[in-house]
């Protein structure tokens, strides 16, 4: 980070020691109450051989310490904000204390805490010292035991359950963890059962666990998870190692789902589904966050990370798992297309702006401000090289390498490119500096054609980031085709590696001059430069095998359109055109088609005005999007009534990746076509629809055209008991809010009685949703940054992590012009001055004002 070196409280990868000592056991007792949970905790420690001696030092933040013995003894340890350090024994010894806590007054959801009478825990990175003394790090692994006693029916933790009986029950987990993976869970809960049986005939008991009423919401979950267990053993040849597998859900959580051992919690929004609450991108989130968090068994749970530096080891690791599994189930083209939308919109930003980082950084004040898109995304295109470079044979090998040596370890980002160099022979010094370096490269490219040699010359530049003012050039796999002006493949995908600050590439014998399709697949998360002739992207459209760059090509069309109707200009006629025949082409599977029917976001037009040199103004640029597509629904009205139709599908709901695709065409086509219809087919569709994506997708299509007030009113009547889609109701009319009216809409919505904000889910629906609709977001008022402002000081005092997730809204703050600048510090200076800022929040602010 920038200036970690002013904090006193910044923690440094090169300071990392080892913990002294070795646990041979632990045992825990929950005597559960909303205040004055008990905890009774017998620790067995023996000093580790391998590690320099030093302190006895345990962490602890908030709890009472009511006794403390070692070796049955009393002792009185001296204790601090952050811990307690006592005398102990030279040789092995037993820790034994009783701690109090109160989950009813913990609304960080950090540690454990009650969300609607339902105890639960969430201890990464560091809640576990908030439940009792313990070295709270994640190289300390342990086998656990844990005793609950409450009268509630439901007790659960991670492993296997040995005794229970009325008021208690025991759990034993036989693979050593650290404690970031202890869960426990105890309410009123009902829950969906289903076995699996592993490939060397292991049974299974799987239960999804929720609460009464949320039993209809279970079965998609259910489903994601058999699939997420066979798809590991066949994919990496990873099987399930314990006799249970439970998921809970829970309302109040922090982020998506967390993979404790064995017990897995859900935020609900991530693990509930049914035809008539959830879209199809519900369901495709719901298997793919079930995927990821299973897969983390493996990836972070029996290899886990020595320590929080490491945290793409396991989150960068998880994300490719998931994101291969995802395209497995649901085809990998429009998986790769809209991970690319994400890494373009999400952590292209942060990583050319004041937050940016490495994949592993060097050194933070609270980890949890690092559960960053650059952790997790960055962190599985690094892999996605990784494999491009070593192919999937050496990828295979490598894994294979992984798990044999480092299986039971807490690992490293050297461990793990240490089994790819032995497991394929190739050095890869340099390819690390994707660990080290922040910052997006550009890839300049320029061509030539002589005597029928083409030629590439490539340009690699890695702006400074915030603590690297200079950078080495790294290792680019650029995937590269090449056509012929016929429209015939005359080079196949083939991988260039680009390593050095300039390179060239040739290709002979060609009988004519070629037209390069470049960065296939999106083959590394970098900036493309290029002057590409005129008529290019309409040739790429028509004919590029790569359906990535297929995808791209329209996508720099629609960047084509944006720019010129920005600098008033007129809009290219081809492009209509060439959108229109690739929309007709049957040969494309509606999903492909509805991605090309999708523009880029403005937050993307900013950033490319931005490197431009251009000062981006987020209402101009809402405007010319806004221009463009109506451009688009006029140019395509002849077409976009029979692309809608297609969406319409008989019988029941399904949420199979063909079914999706052919609703996702539909839906985009509606989208359009309500810019020229007066939005009648959209409210013909919310009138019939039969589930919640064809309703949200007719909702939302209204609303974009400043219509759907009846229908809101509706939508909110039918479904004012459904937390899960109240969530959607505000989200969607703020997101999609007219600039002008986005600010006062939020702001109105927060005294609404259904606004809850110490629910996480509910807080980002409305502020969250405000921050992602830029031109509301950014009015010249600065009502917008007031209104967030207002409410991070408010949330920081319940709930600091969520509060500075939230506070990222602000980061492109210095690419706006002087009079935003100014107002948007303003706020952050006032946030930096509110009494009793967390060390979360302050972290962030001071990171964005630099
Ligand atoms: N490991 C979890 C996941 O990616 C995320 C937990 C994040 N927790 C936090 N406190 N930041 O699946
Ligand atoms: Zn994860």
């Amino acid at each position: 980070m920038a200036d970690g070196a002013t904090d006193p409280r910044t923690i440094y990868l090169k300071d990392y020691t080892p913990f002294p000592w070795v646990i041979d056991g632990v045992d825990l007792t929950f005597a559960l109450a909303p205040r004055g949970t008990r905890v009774t905790s017998r620790i067995r420690f023996r000093p580790d051989p391998d590690a320099p001696p030093g302190p006895f030092f345990l962490h602890g933040e908030d709890l009472r310490l009511i006794e403390a013995r070692i070796d049955g003894q009393p002792v009185t340890p001296t204790v601090t904000p952050e811990g307690l350090t006592c005398d102990v024994p030279t040789g092995p010894f037993t820790w034994e204390a009783v701690v109090e806590n109160d989950p009813e007054l913990n609304t960080r959801l950090e540690g454990l805490y009650l969300s609607k009478g339902m105890y639960c825990t969430q201890c990464e990175a560091e809640g576990f010292r908030r439940i009792t003394y313990y070295p709270d790090r994640p190289d300390v692994m342990a086998v656990f035991t844990v005793r609950i006693e409450s009268d509630l029916p439901v007790l659960l933790s991670n492993g296997n359950p040995e005794e229970s009986g009325p008021g208690f029950a025991t759990w034993h987990d036989p693979w050593p963890k650290p404690a970031y993976l202890f869960a426990l869970v105890a309410g009123d809960l009902v829950a969906l059962h289903d076995s699996f049986t592993t490939r060397s005939g292991r049974h299974v008991d799987l239960g999804l666990w929720v609460r009464p009423g949320d039993e209809g919401k279970c079965a998609w979950g259910m489903e994601s998870l058999k699939a997420s267990m066979r798809w590991d053993e066949e994919a990496y040849g990873r099987e399930y190692d314990l006799d249970v597998f439970n998921i809970v859900a829970v309302d109040d959580f922090n982020m998506g789902a967390m993979e404790n051992k064995g017990l897995n919690i859900f935020n609900s929004s991530a693990i509930l589904a049914s035809p008539d609450t959830a879209t199809d991108a519900d369901y495709e989130r719901v298997e793919r966050i079930v995927a990821h968090e299973y897969f983390h068994n493996w990836t972070g749970n029996r290899i886990t990370c020595r320590d929080w530096f490491q945290l793409s080891l396991k989150e960068g690791l998880t994300v490719f798992r998931d994101q291969q599994f995802t395209g497995d189930m649901r085809g990998h083209g429009v998986k790769r297309i809209g991970d690319a939308v994400l890494l373009r919109g999400r952590q292209f930003r942060e990583d050319n702006g004041p937050l940016a980082h490495p994949v592993r950084p060097e050194s933070f004040v609270e980890i949890n401000n690092f559960y960053t898109v650059t952790i997790y995304e960055k962190g599985a295109e690094v892999i996605g090289m990784l494999k491009r470079l070593v192919g999937d044979d050496g990828y295979r090998r490598a894994l294979d390498l992984y798990f044999d040596r480092h299986d039971g370890q807490a690992a490293t980002v050297e461990d793990w490119l240490k089994v790819f160099e032995d497991a394929t022979g190739r050095d890869l010094a340099q390819f690390k500096l994707w660990y080290s370096q922040a910052g997006t490269p550009r890839v300049k490219v320029e061509e030539s054609w002589e005597d029928g040699r083409y030629r590439l010359d490539m340009t690699q530049t890695i702006p400074p980031t915030p603590g690297q003012p200079d950078k080495q050039p790294m290792v680019i796999p650029v995937a590269l085709g090449l056509l012929n002006p016929n429209g015939d493949e005359v080079l196949p995908t083939t991988v260039l590696e680009l390593t050095g600050g300039q390179q060239s590439f040739t290709f002979d014998n060609l009988s004519a001059r070629p037209v390069p399709s470049i960065l296939r697949g999106f083959s590394a998360p970098v900036i493309l430069e290029r002057d590409a002739p005129e008529g290019e992207a309409a040739f790429l459209l028509a004919h590029d095998t790569d359906q990535f760059n297929r995808w791209e090509a329209a996508q720099t069309l629609a960047r084509r359109a944006i720019r010129a109707r920005l600098d008033g200009q007129a809009i290219d006629a081809s492009w209509v055109p060439s959108l229109a025949a690739a929309l007709r082409d049957d040969a494309l599977a509606p999903a492909d088609r509805a991605a090309l029917l999708g523009l880029p976001s403005e937050e993307e037009t900013a950033q490319a005005l931005w490197d431009d040199k251009r000062i981006p103004d987020p209402t101009a640029i809402h405007h010319a999007h806004e221009a463009v597509r109506d451009h688009l629904a006029q140019g395509l009205r002849d077409l976009l009534p029979q692309l809608h139709d297609g969406g319409r599908m008989p019988g029941p709901y399904s949420p199979d990746a063909k079914s999706v695709g052919r609703r996702s065409l539909g839906n985009a086509a509606l989208r359009l076509l309500s810019r020229t219809d007066d939005g009648v087919r959209a409210a013909a569709q919310f009138a019939e629809a039969a589930d919640m994506t064809q309703s949200v997708a007719a909702l939302g299509a209204l609303l974009a055209v400043g219509r759907g007030e009846e229908q809101l009113r509706a939508f909110h009547d039918r479904w004012a008991q459904d937390r899960l889609v109240l969530d959607k109701w505000f989200s969607l009319q703020v997101g999609l809010a007219r600039p002008e009216a986005a600010v006062a809409l939020a702001q109105r919505l927060t005294q609404h009685p259904d606004f809850d904000w110490k629910n996480p889910n509910r807080f980002r629906a409305v502020l969250g949703a405000l921050a992602s609709n830029p031109a509301g977001f950014h009015d010249a008022s600065g009502a917008g940054y007031r209104l967030l402002a207002d409410w991070l000081i408010r949330l920081d005092g319940a709930n600091p992590l969520s509060a500075a997730r939230m506070s990222t809204a602000f980061d492109s703050w210095r690419r706006l012009d002087v009079d935003r600048q100014a107002l948007i510090q303003s706020e952050l200076g006032r946030i930096q001055a509110a009494p009793g800022l967390s060390r979360d929040l302050s972290e962030m602010v001071g990171r964005m004002i630099g």
